[in-house]
């Protein structure tokens, strides 16, 4: 076997989005000997795709806002399928997190009086996005990464993590990876580990998350025997670039549509008011009060319908497409060049203005962008104890996208940036007491590190094996054609039959060359983890009956009430088969239950 380094920490953090970055700068200002191991860069990470902005109820623009709303539309926004608990901390926390990172340095856009400026988004009742033009995203991880690096916390850039570690009672005690340059192995051992590892993206076709986001911190915490809940909540943001080819997939903010953009379909017509009475036979049950609940929430003269939460926008696109009124590229306009001037467009969206300029030749200040959805986010995730993001093993917390519960069956966008600083906050803090209270120093089980080694190693022991770009390709092919955004059983079971078939040939993957430089391997060891969260969301894609957020089943349009009542958790059982059983959603306290029934203000 080959030889190891090993490192010693307290608190070891996978992934350096903003959830990770948060998390490392809370551990380390607790004094705690911290690691950030991130698969890429420092600096480069999914977080930047959330351009338009962080959701905060600071009440700068509308003063009626506050996180009671917040909380209102987080949860009808995820049709009440979400953590209540983790919505009502995220609501009430978002705020002092935005004040502490322009505390730290971010550049917010401001008032004409000097505070916040925040911006409308889908599914938000008030202009509540803090924001830095179209570029949020990377400014908190700029200022994030300052305050880390200013701390000291060590960083560790291209490891690519493999596995997480145990000792012998069962508690997660560490982590083995290798390094994506030289392919030497390495351990960190630790007393607490932080999963902040993001997005799954990469296992469709047409995504906006680049070649990080394979999944790996929910396979790895699978593998660990974690629980993970929902998986099949896959947001498809309305807006991705169609063309080039090259660049389908690539994020067109949804700020466009919050600034004033709206959406035609090839007759120039704003078809997103079609779809509101569909929607409303779609959504409603069978009572009056539920449909006057559904108008208030949805029958907004201020905000426009191409602000509806991204799950109905994505679908109405999807139907406009399919019955012909999509435009050349199979998509629809997205159109701000008639709505405002081109200095404003410059001004607020200047990134947008960039890549449609750089990478389609297309003005917008003057022309209509061709977009359609793309894969995005998803809701499913690591089942985490709401107030301190505790896995359901000891030792592993998890934060960010790959932890779920926040945003239930659809995701507000602008709530992702604020889910990760205020919950990988909280993971750094109760891992830092995690790490505190545990006596002794971290031993992994040697045998686990070995096993992990060999399997990483066998694709070069093999002769004449599949090429894992193909197997690859062949994933996204199928999870996109048949765990898209409409499902039906036939293809959920086809789609099952093929991620069995893929993982035979994942298993017979070979790789040439050495662990040197070599981006083939690197591939080959993304492959399982890809393939694991692919059937996690196809099987629970297949168990809930019903159309809800992030799951429209085309043999289920409707809402299940039964069906709201509860979480599908799949975890490993014995034998190495998933297992998936219903979980009943916790009750709700009154007080809060009274503010989803409350008109709003
Ligand atoms: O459209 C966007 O700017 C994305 C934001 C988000 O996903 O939160």
């Amino acid at each position: 076997m080959p030889d190891y380094q090993t490192h010693d920490f307290d608190v070891v953090v996978i992934g350096a989005g903003g959830a990770g970055l948060r998390a490392a700068v809370e551990a380390k200002e607790r004094g705690l000997r911290t690691a950030l191991v991130c698969k890429s860069l420092l600096g480069k990470a999914h977080t930047v795709m959330a351009e338009g902005g962080a959701a905060a109820a600071m009440g700068n623009v509308w003063p009626e806002d506050n996180w009671q709303v917040h909380f209102r539309d987080t949860m009808r926004g995820g049709k009440l399928l979400n953590n209540w608990r983790m919505a009502q901390v995220h609501a009430q926390e978002a705020p002092d997190r935005i004040y502490e990172l322009e505390r730290w340095g971010a550049l917010f856009d401001r008032t004409d009086d000097g505070r916040i400026l925040q911006r409308d988004f889908g599914g938000h009742r008030y202009a509540r996005l803090a924001h830095v033009g179209d570029r949020t995203g990377l400014e908190l991880i700029r200022t994030l990464q300052q305050r880390a690096v200013s701390l000291d916390v060590e960083v560790f850039m291209e490891c690519k993590v493999l596995r997480l570690l145990k000792d012998a009672e069962g508690r997660v005690s560490g982590a083995l990876g290798y390094w994506r340059a030289t392919g030497d192995y390495v351990t960190f051992n630790a007393k607490a580990v932080i999963l902040a590892t993001g997005s799954v993206g990469k296992a469709w076709l047409y995504t906006s998350n680049s070649w990080e986001s394979t999944g790996d911190g929910h396979a790895m915490a699978l593998w660990a025997g974690a629980d993970l809940i929902d998986m099949e909540f896959i947001q498809f943001h309305p807006t991705g670039m169609v063309w080039p080819l090259s660049v389908r997939g690539v994020l067109v903010t949804e700020g466009v549509r919050g600034d004033g953009g709206v959406l035609r379909n090839s007759e120039g017509r704003r078809f997103m008011f079609d779809y509101i009475p569909a929607m409303f036979a779609a959504e409603t049950a069978d009572t009056e009060e539920e449909a006057d609940r559904w108008y208030d929430d949805h029958i907004d003269n201020r905000r426009p319908p191409e602000l509806l939460p991204r799950d109905e926008v994505a679908r109405s696109i999807n139907t406009e497409v399919k019955a012909g009124r999509g435009g050349p590229h199979g998509g629809v306009y997205l159109d701000i060049a008639s709505r405002r001037t081109a200095d404003y467009i410059r001004r607020r969206l200047p990134s947008m203005y960039h890549q449609f300029m750089e990478l389609a030749g297309v003005d917008i200040t003057v022309e209509p962008m061709e977009v359609g959805p793309t894969c995005h986010y998803i809701m499913g995730g690591v089942r985490v104890d709401a107030d301190t993001e505790a896995t359901t093993v000891p030792g592993l917390f998890a934060a960010g996208e790959v932890a779920a519960g926040l945003h239930g069956a659809n995701r507000l966008g602008g709530n992702s940036l604020s889910d990760l600083l205020v919950f990988g906050r909280r993971a750094g803090m109760a891992a830092s007491d995690f790490a505190e209270g545990r006596t002794g120093t971290p031993s992994p089980l040697v045998s686990e590190v070995e096993r992990a080694i060999a399997e990483a190693e066998a694709p070069f022991d093999r002769q004449d094996g599949d090429n894992p770009y193909q197997v690859h390709q062949d994933l996204q092919r199928t999870m996109q054609e048949l765990v898209g955004i409409i499902r039906t059983e036939s293809e959920l079971v086809q789609a099952l039959d093929e991620l069995d078939k893929l993982d035979e040939r994942a298993r017979r993957v070979s790789v040439p060359g050495g662990r040197a430089y070599n981006p083939g391997w690197n591939l080959a060891t993304d492959l399982p983890a890809m393939l694991t969260v692919s059937r996690l969301a196809a099987k629970g894609a297949l168990e809930r009956r019903e159309s809800r957020g992030g799951q429209t089943r085309d043999d289920y349009p409707k809402a299940d009430a039964e069906l709201g009542k509860v979480n599908f958790v799949q975890r490993l059982g014995a034998g190495g088969a998933f297992t998936i059983t219903p979980a009943p959603i916790a009750a709700m306290p009154a007080e809060l239950q009274k503010l989803l029934e409350e008109e709003p203000s």
